[in-house]
């Protein structure tokens, strides 16, 4: 849903940046600035300043930059409505209700009542596992090496062997039958009602905000089946949620790792890789690749070792790099799971695994090298024709050229060879499409590259213009008729230039509320946060600067009249620019 201007920028007015940051990061006051760990990449010193004049953060190391909404929004992980809603509950405001109909509201009433039954079963099965009928799933769980903690941290339970245990339970706090069914814990017959689980040592589900949405159990033993999960409910949709991704997400990790089971993902967090989730019990869906993708552009696969493992892994590299991530695989030989890997080896071990993970489409040709007799001389070449086939995919020559070197390294196929035979299938499946290339930069290609530099230099200096205007608000008088926000031609610069001179304008230059308007765009909102932020680094204090600052005005001045005079309609405006053009020769600006 969408709140009014206004309302985001009241929450973000009454969220004083310092405040906000410090209950998440140790800060120190140095100057006008605050500076402490960045808690967006590993540092061992401070590089990461807070400003309370700006509201803004910014960090020298990773670049990371923003207001309070959006710090709130990287380190939680949250979506801007979530990041809003929490700071204005932290504020104290109270955000407008959203408009719904009838029906909705009941649908809304229903979910917060199955969520609090969840609740309340989480809490019930927990408290089993510590009381004497309970013992048999505690030992359990402590024969599997898990810890107090980690029991604790997930939140893990035990149904016991009454089978309508928790049914009375939750009869007995107040919950008619029509809403206890619609939780998935429970059928209700003629009989009575029954418990779904029983016996079992229970695993609860949980979003990523951390509320209980449904349930895996396990037999102790060898029963079957070994895994019983909830239902698919009002809340629970097992191809929108991954088990462990309200701790993973969390995680300072740049990759999230995924697995196939619960217990894998808890016997990683508790060898601290708290970055491990797992699909709950079903194949891996598109839609938990736009969930995962939320949170990070690097997975590892750390399927089971075994046939099936490598089946799920083959079905999951698609979907994943379809999401827009990219994907390695992780060899857990010659142990079944990472469970038991981490058991046997433990985390060194494992994490040396991890920085061996294989690229996907090399472990994709591995996987189908096995399917092939190599001493067969006609299966052998089958092999390489297929291999041949699936480099073609890769669009891209560079790419392409990159992996026919990877291939022919790991398999042992000459590189030339290997390069000829992509060729020829390229042109024989695509006639008249050039074949694949090796990588030489040609003459075309320098050019767009001198054409690229000239690019970045106007960018540049638009953006040390702007920064400059920011830090000095003096400068904004003295640059006055020569400068306004229309000489900023790149576009984006263009949109921050004129909400810059606006407020200017208006009195004071406000750049956490400008930052605002940018937090839709990932790559905008940290292209401006830096703008705003670069200023710390570019001040005006000596006579070189000031040299640099007149460059700067004039080449800015100069790259706008190059492109109006590229775009001039008539002689009229092409004479006003010339004269302008020849007025920037002697111009001079006063700083003092
Ligand atoms: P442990 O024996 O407890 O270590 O299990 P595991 O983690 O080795 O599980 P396994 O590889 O057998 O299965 C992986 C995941 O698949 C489990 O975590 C479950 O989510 C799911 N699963 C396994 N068995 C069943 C089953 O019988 N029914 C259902 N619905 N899901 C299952
Ligand atoms: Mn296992």
């Amino acid at each position: 849903m969408r709140y009014p201007e206004e309302v985001i920028e009241e929450v973000r007015m009454r969220s004083d940046i310092v405040d906000v940051i410090s209950g998440y990061v140790k800060l120190q006051k140095k100057g006008s600035n605050y500076f402490g760990l960045c808690p967006f990449h590993n540092e061992k010193s401070p590089s990461f300043s807070v400003s309370p004049g700006k509201q803004m953060y910014y960090c020298f190391g990773c670049g990371a930059g923003g207001n309070a909404i959006t710090f709130v929004m990287e380190y939680e992980n949250y979506t801007f409505t979530e990041a809003l809603k929490y700071l204005a509950d932290r504020a104290g405001i109270t955000l407008p209700e959203q408009e719904y109909s009838k029906e909705a509201r009941a649908r809304e009433e229903q979910k917060k009542t199955l969520l609090a039954i969840n609740k309340l079963a989480a809490n019930y099965f927990y408290y089993q596992l510590k009381q004497p009928q309970g013992r048999a799933g505690y030992e359990y769980l402590r024969n599997r090496q898990l810890s107090d903690d980690t029991i604790r941290h997930f939140g893990l339970g035990f149904a016991n062997k009454v089978s309508d245990d928790l049914y009375r339970y939750l009869k007995s706090k107040g919950y008619e039958d029509s809403i206890l069914k619609e939780t998935g814990l429970v059928t209700v017959e003629e009989r009575g009602g029954r418990d779904k689980f029983w016996n079992r040592v229970m695993f609860p589900i949980m979003d990523v905000n951390n509320r209980v949405i449904g349930f895996g159990g396990r037999v102790m033993g060898d029963g079957t089946p070994k895994y019983l999960n909830s239902p698919e409910t009002r809340l629970f949709d097992k191809s929108r949620n991954l088990f462990g991704l309200n701790y993973a997400r969390t995680s300072r990790e740049k990759y999230i790792l995924i697995c196939e089971g619960y217990m894998d993902v808890i016997s990683m967090h508790q060898a601290g890789f708290t970055n491990a989730v797992a699909s709950l019990g079903t194949a891996f869906t598109s839609q938990h690749g736009v969930l995962l993708k939320r949170y990070t552009d690097q997975v590892l696969l750390t399927y089971d070792s075994d046939e099936a493992g490598v089946k799920a892994a083959l079905r999951a590299i698609p979907i994943l790099k379809e999401a827009g991530m990219s994907v390695k695989v992780l060899d857990m030989k010659p142990y079944k799971d990472p469970d038991e890997f981490m058991k046997q080896l433990g985390p060194e071990a494992f994490r040396e695994r991890i920085a061996q993970a294989k690229n996907s489409f090399l472990f994709e040709i591995q996987v189908l090298r096995s399917q092939y007799a190599m001493d067969d001389p006609e299966q052998k070449t089958r092999f390489y024709q297929e291999t041949a086939r699936r480099l073609l995919d890769f669009p891209e020559a560079l790419e392409r050229d990159n992996y026919i070197q990877a291939v022919s390294r790991e398999h042992g196929i000459p590189y030339e060879d290997l390069r000829r035979l992509v060729n020829q299938l390229g042109s024989r499946l695509a006639p008249g499409s050039r074949p694949a290339q090796p990588a030489a930069k040609g003459e075309g290609e320098r050019r767009i590259g001198e054409r690229k530099d000239k690019e970045e230099g106007t960018r540049q200096s638009q953006r040390l213009l702007l920064t400059w205007l920011i830090e000095n608000p003096g400068l904004f008088q003295k640059t006055e008729g020569i400068i306004s926000a229309d000489d900023f031609i790149e576009p984006l610069y263009h949109r921050v230039a004129e909400m810059v001179f606006e407020s200017h304008s208006k009195g004071k230059v406000n750049p956490a509320a400008i930052l605002n308007h940018f937090i839709n765009d990932e790559e905008e909102y940290r292209e401006v946060a830096m703008l705003f932020h670069a200023s710390l680094k570019e001040s005006l204090s000596n006579e070189e600067q000031k040299k640099a600052f007149l460059e700067t005005v004039v080449k800015v001045k100069k790259n706008r009249l190059d492109r109006d005079s590229r775009q001039a309609r008539d002689i009229g405006e092409l004479q006003r620019i010339i004269k302008e053009q020849a007025a920037l020769r002697s111009l001079n600006i006063s700083l003092d």
